[in-house]
């Protein structure tokens, strides 16, 4: 999508259509109510027989009069006035978008950003506004070879109004970071569609080098001779079951001073995750070629935080595996040797990702980060716990949670902490070796935390379980059905914060 900054006024523009945004039960601002007039009170009328009430993310499409230099009017809710914020504003830019995809309508002019949002500033409110129109904007149509015409056309082309010439700039800058920001988003999306026969963690490593490449990322890769010099018995034997060996991927973006200790990122690589021996149940077993959605996510961000040239240190690692069930796989009962030494009786085969991130996070200790953030789609039990609406966030440094509650909410990505209390490692202690790999029933995501902290325990670490927020079933404005990219957001607005 070609998306510009341009001076002027939203009834002066011509083109296919002009989206105005309107809040919730408040009288139309000034700028609708010169619309109306022009519009012969097409406007008012619409408002009081078609039920738009200017209600979170409700669109109304008018056709303009001749009067009017547009073919189309698109009018978006913004909800509430008094509970305005730069989220609500994405979700009305997306929202408009989807409508505009509906109608088959590729141009546009938005003119959203001047809306009232208390305590943002200018590049924030347009920030947002490029956010969610391209989050809105993604499709993955790789495979189709057929009607391809049938699907929702993507934007060709979105000019964004400002109306003070004075915030042309910073209005300017905010949507050129916007797009290199959702180019990170878009990557992990594609990523996580990418489907398994093709996804091999080779693959998914020739992926990362190609994008490293692409920006100038250093990339070392390790494939599995190297793994196994390296000792990385819980990875090794995840990947055993398959015939496509594993990779451990690793980036560093060098934006900070030489020598100054690094963020670590460490995401789940599960190209496809059937469970193994401990096979998963056929339906919805497709889904689970996502498992590498905290992989993707730290690759999506290291793009983005490249292009965006963030100043600092940073090193993604990204332990690439398939979990299948063959006649080398682990079996339920085996015992483990992690890189850390740390014994594990794998009692469930299926509860592979803390396995491999357990070497992972072993592995990302000799660059000595200030801090370690791991992501991870790791357990069915964070949805039961949180739904599809939020991650949850657990770890052993209470003041970086907080500052990821935050980027959160900031970016809409949000995250709910879950505790991670020494009462619960108890029930991760094995009688055969030193840790078992699952703990019962009662609490899966916080006693998956607690296996993960058994690798991490004098680090500044979190962790964060993105089962329920990486895949949507079902198209929403930010979302689009399948991957979702999510992470990368919130990992940039983190980044953002602690790079000041
Ligand atoms: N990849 C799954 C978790 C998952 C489930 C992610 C559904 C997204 C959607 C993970 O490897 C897994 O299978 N976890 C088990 C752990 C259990 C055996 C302790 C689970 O959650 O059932
Ligand atoms: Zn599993
Ligand atoms: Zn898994």
């Amino acid at each position: 999508m070609e998306m510009t900054v341009k001076r002027g006024s939203a009834l002066k523009q011509r083109g296919a259509c002009v989206i105005l945004g309107a809040f919730e039960g408040k009288r139309p601002g000034k700028e609708l109510l010169e619309l109306d007039q022009a519009l012969d009170g097409a406007l008012t009328r619409a408002w009081q027989q078609q039920g738009f009430t200017g209600a979170a993310q409700q669109v109304l499409l008018l056709h303009a009069p001749a009067t009017l230099a547009a073919e189309r009017v698109l009018l978006v809710g913004l909800g509430k006035a008094r509970e305005a914020n730069l989220e609500g504003l994405r979700l009305a830019a997306a929202s408009a978008v989807r409508q505009l995809q509906e109608r088959r309508i590729s141009s546009c002019a938005v003119a959203l950003a001047e809306c009232v949002v208390p305590r943002s500033s200018v590049a924030e409110r347009f920030a947002a506004v490029a956010e969610g129109m391209l989050l809105a904007d993604y499709r993955f149509d790789l495979y189709r070879t057929e009607e391809i015409d049938k699907l929702p056309p993507t934007l060709a082309r979105a000019v964004l109004l400002v109306t003070q010439g004075d915030d042309q700039i910073a209005a300017a800058t905010a949507i050129e970071k916007a797009q290199h920001l959702l180019r990170g988003v878009c990557f992990a999306r594609d990523l996580v569609n990418e489907p398994g026969n093709v996804k091999s963690p080779q693959h998914l490593a020739e992926r990362a080098r190609q994008m490293a490449d692409e920006v100038g990322l250093a990339c070392t890769i390790l494939d599995k001779p190297a793994l196994e010099k390296e000792k990385m018995g819980a990875l090794l034997g995840v990947a055993q079951g398959s015939e496509r060996e594993p990779r451990l991927i690793v980036l560093e973006h060098r934006g900070g001073k030489k020598g100054e200790a690094p963020v670590a990122l460490v995401g789940k690589g599960v190209v496809f995750d059937a469970g193994g021996i401990s096979l998963k149940p056929a339906e919805k077993m497709d889904e689970m070629k996502m498992d590498m959605a905290g992989g993707a996510a730290v690759l999506g961000t290291l793009f983005a935080a490249a292009l965006l040239d963030l100043p600092l240190n940073l090193v993604g690692v990204v332990p690439a595996v398939e979990n299948l069930p063959s006649g080398t796989a682990i079996r339920p009962g085996d015992i483990l040797t992690t890189l850390s030494g740390t014994t594990v009786e794998v009692l469930n085969t299926d509860a592979e990702g803390r396995l491999i991130l357990a070497d992972a996070l072993t592995y990302v200790r000799r660059f000595e980060p200030r801090t370690v953030i791991d992501l991870a789609t790791l357990t069915g039990a964070c949805i039961i716990a949180l739904g599809h609406h939020a991650a949850a966030v657990l770890g052993s440094d209470e003041r970086l949670v907080q500052k990821l509650l935050k980027a959160g909410e900031r970016s809409g990505e949000k995250l709910w902490q879950l505790p991670l209390w020494a009462d619960y490692s108890k029930q991760i202690k094995s009688e055969v070796a030193d840790i078992k790999n699952i703990g019962g029933r009662a609490a899966g995501t916080i006693t998956a935390a607690a296996f993960l902290q058994h690798f991490t325990r004098d680090l500044s670490w979190a962790h964060l379980d993105i089962a329920g927020t990486a895949w949507a079933d079902s198209t929403r404005p930010c979302y689009p059905k399948g991957g979702t990219g999510v992470g990368v957001r919130l990992l940039i607005e983190y980044l953002k914060s602690v790079s000041k």
